[in-house]
């Protein structure tokens, strides 16, 4: 397999001659066609000179250079490359500064062997580690940025969301858009990663210990530390859009429902049969808009009229729960306000109505 380890660069002229001469070391004993790419953002302090020298003497360096504009931004140029300059089968994300130890490359490299497409270089497994000399605001900072990933992104099955260590199979990031990522710097780790996961990527994380860097500086600012928190934001936020929309379409149906009960009984409909026609096309209502609007991205397998009455089943049984709330809190509660205890009743009534379509009626078939 041909793989490509970017290395991403800033002012590293002092540790990027040492990585790839070490790098260069583990790859003797490797069986795969192993390259180096390093991108270099025209580091003042001549990283990319540094990097020209070696190309001269070995035949598996290139060098992508470009504009100062963040991790993220680098990595995406470095992948892209990667993918449609080098053919690479498989890419490597590593630091320049020797926090991540070439001896592990071979190690994530075997997991890539065995069948994993994404393969993150963990210091929060057991037996991974980070720096004993951290002070205690470093140790914080990194945790707290995995608090953040895991608890607000919702990326709880992964110890560590923001490694800078990883082995990913092309075959995950062609299926990746990358402009929609819309992160610039560190967060981009998290909103790859959070890509991998949609995709269903086999993900595996092996132990590493961290090494503190000695040469040059971290490139991590308050502009990243931002956009990581709005990052995973965003990611909380899109998948609470598919229920935000459900609610919306919910809500246009007691629209429609009290609508349509006015125009039956202006138009002298007795109030028993307009009451359950108008809950009919209430219920038919949103189903169309869920179909069409809510759930359109959905594959699903049954035709759409099986689908409606599926969604019709699921309306009725909300109903039932909706009105069983409504009586047991009636017993339970006499003095209370009749009003209220329809309008808890809602509450299962719409989070079961959301669960079953969502997860029965709107089931995305897998593709494979
Ligand atoms: N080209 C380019 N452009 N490279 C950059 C930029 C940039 O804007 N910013 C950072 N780099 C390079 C650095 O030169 C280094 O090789 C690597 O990216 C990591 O940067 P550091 O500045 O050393 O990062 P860190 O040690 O603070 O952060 C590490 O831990 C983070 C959180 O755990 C890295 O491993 C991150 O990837 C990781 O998210
Ligand atoms: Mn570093």
């Amino acid at each position: 397999m041909k793989t490509i380890i970017i290395i991403p660069t800033f002012n590293e002229g002092k540790n990027i001659p040492f990585l790839i001469h070490s790098l260069q070391e583990q790859f003797i004993g490797m069986e795969h066609e192993m390259h180096i790419l390093v991108v270099d953002d025209n580091s003042p302090d001549g990283t990319a000179e540094e990097v020209k020298k070696l190309q001269s003497r070995f035949k598996n360096i290139h060098l992508l250079m470009g504009q100062k504009a963040g991790l993220g931004v680098a990595y995406t140029r470095g992948m892209a490359y990667a993918m449609e300059n080098l053919n690479a089968d498989v890419v490597f994300e590593m630091d320049a500064d020797f926090s991540h130890k070439p001896q592990d490359v071979p190690r994530l490299m075997a997991e890539i062997d065995k069948g994993a497409d994404f393969v993150i270089g963990s210091r929060y497994v057991s037996g991974g580690s980070i720096p004993k000399e951290w002070g205690f605001r470093r140790r914080m900072n990194s945790k707290f940025g995995n608090i953040v990933a895991r608890y607000l992104a919702g990326i709880y099955h992964v110890k560590d969301c923001t490694a800078g260590f990883r082995a990913i199979h092309t075959s995950v990031l062609k299926n990746i858009d990358f402009s929609e990522l819309g992160v610039k710097g560190y967060a981009f780790q998290v909103a790859l990663l959070h890509q991998a996961l949609q995709l269903k990527a086999k993900i595996v994380e092996i132990p590493v210990d961290f090494i503190d860097r000695t040469a040059g500086e971290s490139k991590l600012g308050i502009k990243d530390i931002i956009e990581f928190i709005l990052n995973a934001w965003w990611i909380r936020f899109n998948s609470l859009k598919t229920f935000l929309k459900f609610a919306v379409v919910g809500a246009s149906g007691v629209v429609v429902n009290l609508g349509f009960f006015t125009l039956f009984l202006m138009a002298g409909l007795n109030k028993y049969l307009a009451s359950p026609l108008a809950i009919e096309i209430s219920i038919v209502s949103n189903f169309l808009l869920n179909n069409f609007w809510t759930f359109r991205f959905r594959k699903t397998k049954d035709r759409v009229r099986i689908r409606g009455l599926k969604f019709n089943a699921v309306s009725f049984l909300a109903l039932g729960v909706s009105y069983g709330t409504f009586v047991a809190l009636s017993i339970f509660f006499p003095d209370v306000q009749p009003q209220l205890h329809q309008l808890v009743g809602i509450v299962p009534a719409t989070l079961l109505n959301y669960f079953l379509n969502s997860y029965w009626t709107f089931k995305q078939v897998d593709e494979d």
